[in-house]
């Protein structure tokens, strides 16, 4: 493949943290010596009480068990926050843009951002919540997001963010799956100008969740939302009475730090579990290094806190670093497809880290959107969530970076805690949609289907055969799952779900899931999920998801679903079958196709024949491979007749 290789400009490699040669030695020192490495790199981390261990990890079943730095205490709030005060205490930590570029920015100093963390955390405090307990938090993208996330890690609770575009059904069972008692929302959200009724959903949710008792309700539009007396709490009323100070807890680095849910290909989404001190090593570090971040810098990470990207890279890794983090509020295309650049050039971001979905949609707008700005103050630019495809990375880099920005696309998991597979500025030449080289401590490897190790050139499953510090150590409440999930598909190795080629140059290709996990828009779901919620409706007797190419959104959803034998399947139900999926999950989940099929196709035995479903959304029937296994091939017939005209 005569793909182009985009050296490091000179001024990179002359000035990164890391250049080509100490990249070469970091990796290898942390591949021979992960003890010795890690107990090094660890420093950059105020430790409360100083570890003695270090790595005490294993994915083999005899002895399964994944911790680091395990007798050592800190606190993550006191290394986002306090250890600023004295040197950068006025420094801006935190650069709120909103939704409507009418509205006011905020800026926000470490001071200020420790001390709205401190009363915070007293009113938890106030509410009954303390070390271990869990807060369910249902923001949309406000500094008070992270103030709440903060202040959790302040206290030793553990949060978990639900994406504020999740629907009430969804909230309710990651409520409930944690069991918190407490629930942290806005009255309302502001997306693309419009309103989201948070605080509706949340009342709604909660029809289903009986344990929680407080709910503080942040005014964040002015709505004029219900009120439960006993229950809700007005945010800026309640915390004005809180005092400034609150000391840190002194934690333990495996305590749990949050819980972050994600969808798999099997099941309800699981409760992904990071713990405080490995996680803290791993998003600072990675932080750092990959955006060879320098304080005084500004720098944007474009994802929701409600994804893995917004806690490691818009909150902690950036705080930890004390950075100053641009959050933003809005959607790259409202007012206009300018936006995004807008926000570039008013705060002079020298780093912007933002999904391939969004970059093909602007693409599609026209290069003059972006022309039309300055972006002169861009440095470096990042990509996350989903591969991206070479042409919008050659868009990205001539049209976005004037040809001046290295691209880092970074290829993690929200399971990994933060960057794995990873350029470094300063060190790595760049091939456009290879997320290149693994970052120090990672060791990948290729297996093919037997599970036997492919060396050099080659395509297969990507897993991880050790242990680093940011890998999630559980799923909440059901640690055998965790193990059958990731460690037994090859035994002894984590199993990313991820495809992948390595090239000549030992470059990594990730070609995407390979398991029944679909990427919408950088958006990861279950097509278990969409299927349930399908079957769910009383008119479907039968659903099966699969992932269809979408030029903006990466993956669409395509949905076959059988109606029962006395519904009449029409465009009618068509669009209600829509409306439920958006309902019962969220509007991440609405299916792009929806096809009625008298039956699916089936072996035997019963089971669906995904793997024919499959070709069907890819448009690649020309061979649908052998058929003959098929209770009744007919039904692949009819399903080929039928398909919907797709734009
Ligand atoms: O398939 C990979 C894809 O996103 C999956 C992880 O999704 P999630 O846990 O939601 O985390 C997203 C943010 C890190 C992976 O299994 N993915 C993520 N980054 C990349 C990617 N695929 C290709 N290239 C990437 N840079």
């Amino acid at each position: 493949m005569g793909e182009t290789l985009y050296p490091v400009p000179a001024a990179w490699a002359a000035d990164a943290l890391i250049d080509e040669a100490r990249y070469r030695e970091m990796y290898a020192r942390s591949i021979e010596d992960p003890e010795g490495f890690w107990r090094e790199q660890a420093q950059r981390i105020d430790w409360i009480r100083p570890f003695t261990r270090v790595k005490e990890t294993s994915f083999h079943e005899a002895d399964f068990g994944i911790a680091w730095f395990a007798d050592g205490t800190l606190n993550l709030s006191a290394n986002a926050l306090d250890r600023h005060l004295a040197e950068r205490g006025e420094a801006i930590a935190i650069l709120w843009e909103p939704d409507d570029p009418a509205e006011p920015h905020r800026e926000i100093s470490y001071r200020a951002l420790h001390a709205d963390v401190c009363r915070f955390a007293n009113l938890l405090k106030a509410k009954g919540v303390g070390r271990g307990d869990r807060v369910t938090i249902y923001l949309p993208m406000v500094p008070e997001a992270a103030v709440a996330m903060l202040a959790c890690a302040r206290i030793g609770a553990i949060h978990s963010i639900v994406f504020a575009g999740f629907s009430p059904d969804a909230l309710a069972g990651r409520i409930v799956d944690c069991d918190s008692r407490i629930v942290l929302t806005a009255d309302e959200g502001l997306r693309g100008g419009k309103r989201v009724r948070l605080k509706a959903n949340v009342d709604e949710a909660l029809a289903q969740c009986p344990g929680v008792e407080t709910v503080i309700v942040l005014r964040r539009t002015g709505a004029d939302v219900a009120m439960q007396p006993g229950r809700d709490i007005d945010w800026h009323d309640a915390v004005a009475a809180q005092s400034p100070d609150c000391p840190p807890e002194e934690m333990s680095a495996e305590d749990p730090l949050f819980i972050l849910y994600t969808s798999g290909s099997t099941g309800k989404p699981k409760g992904v579990l990071h713990t405080t001190g490995g996680y803290s090593v791993w998003a600072s570090i990675t932080h750092q290094y990959v955006f060879d971040y320098r304080p005084g810098q500004v720098y944007w990470c474009a994802a929701d806190i409600g994804w893995v990207t917004g806690h490691s890279y818009v909150v902690y890794g950036p705080l930890m670093n004390g950075a100053t983090t641009v959050m933003f509020e809005g959607v790259p295309n409202w007012p206009d497809p300018s936006r995004f650049w807008q926000v570039v050039d008013k705060f002079g971001v020298e780093i912007f880290y933002g999904a391939p979905t969004a970059l093909r949609a602007l693409m599609r707008e026209g290069d003059d959107w972006v022309t039309r700005t300055s972006r002169s103050t861009l440095r470096l630019l990042g990509s996350v969530g989903e591969p991206i495809n070479p042409e919008a990375w050659e868009w990205y880099h001539k049209v976005v970076g004037e040809e001046r920005c290295p691209i880092v696309d970074t290829w993690w998991q929200t399971e990994t805690g933060g960057t794995m597979i990873t350029p470094l500025p300063g060190a790595t030449a760049l091939k456009p949609g290879s997320a290149t080289r693994p970052f120090f401590g990672v060791r990948p490897a290729l297996l093919d289907n037997d599970g036997t190790e492919i060396e050099g050139a080659g395509n297969g499953c990507l897993v991880i055969t050790d242990s680093w510090p940011g890998q999630m150590r559980t799923v909440w409440g059901d640690h055998e799952r965790f193990f059958q999930t990731y460690f037994t598909t090859f035994a002894g190795q984590y199993f990313t779900g991820d495809g992948c080629r390595r090239d000549e140059d030992g470059y990594y290709w990730i070609t995407g899931r390979i398991d029944d996990v679909i990427n919408v828009s950088g958006h990861r779901m279950g097509t278990a999920e969409i299927e349930s919620a399908l079957v769910a409706h009383v008119s479907v007797a039968e659903a099966a998801v699969v992932g269809m190419p979408h030029d903006i959104k990466g993956q669409g959803i395509y949905a076959f679903v059988t109606t029962n034998a006395d519904v009449e399947p029409d465009e009618a139900l068509r669009r209600e079958l829509i409306q439920w999926v958006r309902h019962e999950i969220g509007p991440i989940a609405t299916p792009d196709v929806i096809q009625f099929a008298p039956a699916l196709p089936k072996t035997r035995s019963g089971k669906i024949m995904r793997r024919i479903l499959r070709k069907i959304g890819e448009n690649d029937v020309s061979n649908l491979g052998d058929t003959s296994t098929l209770a009744d091939p007919s039904v692949v017939d009819h399903l080929l007749a039928n398909r919907p005209q797709l734009a």
